[in-house]
């Protein structure tokens, strides 16, 4: 299957997915559990949970494939720059295989069509350190027109438990009370923590 050319979105500034601050359910997230470490949000895009980690005490990166997406993330967070890196989690640049405490989702896995699940599975699994967090935001439902496929790609709860069935625990699962207009009641903030 042909891969999305998300840089041409950014180009083109069809960037509808972009609420220009960070994903309201994971900013109350990260209220109550303080957390320290290396954090990776991957598909970081204009960089909004990137910046919301570092306030929250994380040592944070953002990778992303769309260069026009990172650039635009280090023009919105100027101090943060050197945070952002061009990258694809299918094939991780070297420092940060293994690196992360914690990695952080929102809306990356949603980006992709069903057939690269595993393949984000996997992009994790590079990143994230045995032991590590896997914080999600995860878009189960988004709200599409007639005939729409995606991206957004939907899945189930069911589907994201099966992706995430063997070497994983569930330490918090709920549908968060907050969300973006248009999204409440769609997300699922689903933690896990990585055993295997
Ligand atoms: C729907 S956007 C979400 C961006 C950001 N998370 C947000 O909520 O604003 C999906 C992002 O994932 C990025 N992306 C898609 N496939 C990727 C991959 N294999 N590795 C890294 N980033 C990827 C895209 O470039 C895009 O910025």
């Amino acid at each position: 299957m042909e891969r999305m050319n998300w840089d041409e979105k950014y180009q083109k500034g069809e960037v509808f997915w972009d609420k220009g601050q960070p994903a309201p359910p994971l900013k109350e997230y990260l209220e109550r559990h303080p957390l320290r470490g290396r954090a990776l949000v991957p598909g970081c895009g204009r960089g909004h949970e990137v910046a919301l980690a570092v306030t929250h005490g994380l040592d944070a990166n953002g990778l992303d494939i769309a260069p026009t997406g990172i650039a635009e993330a280090r023009a919105r967070y100027p101090h943060l720059a050197e945070r952002f890196v061009i990258g694809d989690l299918f094939d991780p640049p070297e420092a940060m295989r293994g690196a992360f405490d914690v990695v952080i989702e929102h809306t990356c896995m949603s980006a992709l069509p069903p057939s690269l699940r595993t393949e984000y599975r996997r992009g994790i699994e590079l990143t994230l350190k045995p032991g590590g967090l896997l914080i999600g935001v995860w878009y189960i439902n988004p709200d599409l027109d007639p005939g729409q496929e995606g991206p957004p790609y939907p899945f189930s709860v069911s589907d994201l438990t099966a992706l995430f069935t063997n070497g994983y625990v569930i330490l918090e699962d709920y549908v968060p009370e907050v969300a973006f207009a248009g999204r409440e009641g769609r997300e699922r903030l689903r933690v896990l923590r990585r055993v295997g």
